[in-house]
């Protein structure tokens, strides 16, 4: 017997544990394939987390022995053959939404490969800024398996991390390659034994939660933009969004920094952050 569908609140686990959110995707049963109900409670859940003071860091990860299976084979795609065009279009919508919106948010994220990670998959782990995998997590661009290509935007994600060699190889051939494998591909940026996993991943976030979170914002969107860009056009941007900070930092952190450097003599930039405790008189 079908066990009874889980409410969309359940799909999702969110725990605050100092400054740090853990999302956990939480449909262990299906390996945390993304069905049409976790997707829109994703979305509400990156909403309401962008708000959040207690969210500093955002990590992403799943319940078991899954990160996410990818896309739910049965309730997004084939329920959605019968379906009418304009729920098709929602729920995809509600699917890219949320990987948008974790690709631009506000804290810095954090995806946690802790077990398997398909095709579907690939784009919120690439969305995410930085990536840690457990050494055995396994990972696979499996749509060739069963006939589709690697669409929502999983392609893109592919593109964006992984050299074209490699990637054409694992989209054609769908085998399967491990954390380590996934590490010096660039699709993660390390991957560590299983039972030290949160351990980095929580140091990783000790250490991002140093810095300006406003500062910290503006990088990271920026390297994500400048790639797309032509030089010219990337310097123009960096200039603006460096000036753009001298008012969104409210704390003036710029500042700060230089004081503590240059006068105090209480930090040495190259090797820490400054103290973000100090605030300019
Ligand atoms: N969509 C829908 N259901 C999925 C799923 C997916 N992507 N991935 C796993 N499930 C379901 C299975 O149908 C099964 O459901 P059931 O218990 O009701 O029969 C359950 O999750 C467990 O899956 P199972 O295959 O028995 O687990 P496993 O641990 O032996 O294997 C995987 C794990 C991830 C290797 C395997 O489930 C798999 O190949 N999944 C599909 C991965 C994929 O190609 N995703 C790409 C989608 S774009």
């Amino acid at each position: 017997m079908a066990a009874a569908a889980k409410d969309g609140d359940d799909l999702v686990q969110v725990a605050f544990e100092n400054q740090v959110a853990w999302v956990t995707l939480n449909r262990p049963e299906k390996r945390n394939a993304m069905n049409p109900a976790l997707n829109a409670r994703m979305l509400e859940v990156l909403e309401t987390l962008e708000g959040d003071a207690r969210c500093g860091v955002l990590v992403l990860t799943g319940a078991g022995d899954a990160f996410s299976a990818g896309m739910d084979l049965k309730e997004y795609f084939r329920d959605a053959e019968g379906e009418s065009r304009a729920r098709v279009l929602k729920v995809r919508r509600d699917a890219y939404g949320w990987w948008r919106r974790l690709m631009w948010f506000e804290k810095p994220t954090i995806a946690m490969v802790n077990g398997w990670c398909f095709g579907g998959a690939f784009t919120p782990l690439v969305s995410c800024d930085l990536a840690v995998a457990a050494e055995d997590a396994q990972f696979g661009l499996s749509e060739i398996n069963w006939g589709i290509i690697p669409a929502g935007n999983v392609t893109k994600a592919v593109a964006a991390t992984m050299g074209l060699r490699e990637a054409l190889y694992y989209i054609m051939t769908g085998e399967v390659f491990d954390g380590r494998k996934a590490a010096s591909l660039g699709l993660v940026n390390e991957a560590v034994p299983r039972e030290v996993l949160r351990t980095r991943v929580r140091a990783i976030a000790d250490r991002l939660l140093e810095k300006n979170p406003t500062v910290l914002k503006v990088a990271k969107d920026a390297l994500k933009r400048v790639r797309e860009m032509p030089w010219e056009q990337a310097e123009e941007y960096l200039t603006a969004k460096q000036e753009q900070l001298y008012f969104a930092d409210k704390t003036e952190g710029r500042k700060q920094g230089m004081k503590q450097f240059l006068d105090d003599k209480s930090f040495r930039p190259g090797l820490e952050a400054y103290d973000r405790s100090k605030r300019s008189a």
